[in-house]
């Protein structure tokens, strides 16, 4: 019988904070079987596109993007959070479900004409992935498509990701 991914997600009610049912992967990721069955069928959509790169965000689209990067045979390039990453950055500002944030890309590490696959564990309201999109298309970057394993319909982050022009996929919603 094929495994069943969304069983292995756990909710947590009100984390990080009241009001907020955080869909936590790590169950997911702690079940060999449901690890490698999420990464091939990622890895299925990312691999005909054929992309330059894979970038993934952090910090949990580090696990998937590196993971759907070697299953696919090409380089991960990580957006982290503000502050973290030790070279000359370029970054943006974004909105979170519970939040504000910065995302920043070593200047140089995506270049000019790129076609990057963008990977994060979920998609809420949109607001991350949308500012990773960006910032990669201000580097030049063609964003072939934006993966996730969790889609949460009910926020809209997927539709509006895709008004910007970003196909989006997730394995589960
Ligand atoms: C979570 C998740 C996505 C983002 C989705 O990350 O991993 O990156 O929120 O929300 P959005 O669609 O509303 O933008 P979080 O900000 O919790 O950071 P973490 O992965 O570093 O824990
Ligand atoms: N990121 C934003 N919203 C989230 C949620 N409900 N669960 C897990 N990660 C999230």
């Amino acid at each position: 019988m094929s495994i069943h991914l969304a069983d292995l997600v756990r909710t947590i009610p009100d984390f990080p904070k009241a009001g907020i049912q955080f869909r936590d992967i790590t169950t997911l990721l702690a079940d060999g079987e449901g690890f490698r069955t999420l990464i091939d069928e990622l890895a299925a959509i990312a691999r005909p596109l054929d992309p330059d790169l894979v970038v993934g965000i952090e910090a949990r689209g580090f696990i998937l993007g590196a993971a759907i990067a070697l299953a696919i045979g090409k380089g991960f390039v990580p957006v982290r959070k503000a502050g973290k990453l030790p070279g000359v950055t370029v970054g943006i500002d974004y909105v979170l479900e519970y939040g504000t944030d910065r995302l920043e890309l070593h200047r140089g590490q995506v270049p000019n004409g790129s076609r990057v696959i963008l990977v994060d564990d979920l998609i809420a309201t949109g607001g991350t992935a949308i500012a990773a999109a960006q910032l990669l298309r201000e580097q030049g970057a063609d964003v072939l498509m934006a993966l996730f394993a969790i889609d949460l319909p009910d926020l809209g982050g997927r539709a509006a990701l895709e008004a910007e022009g970003v196909a989006a996929r997730a394995i589960l919603t």
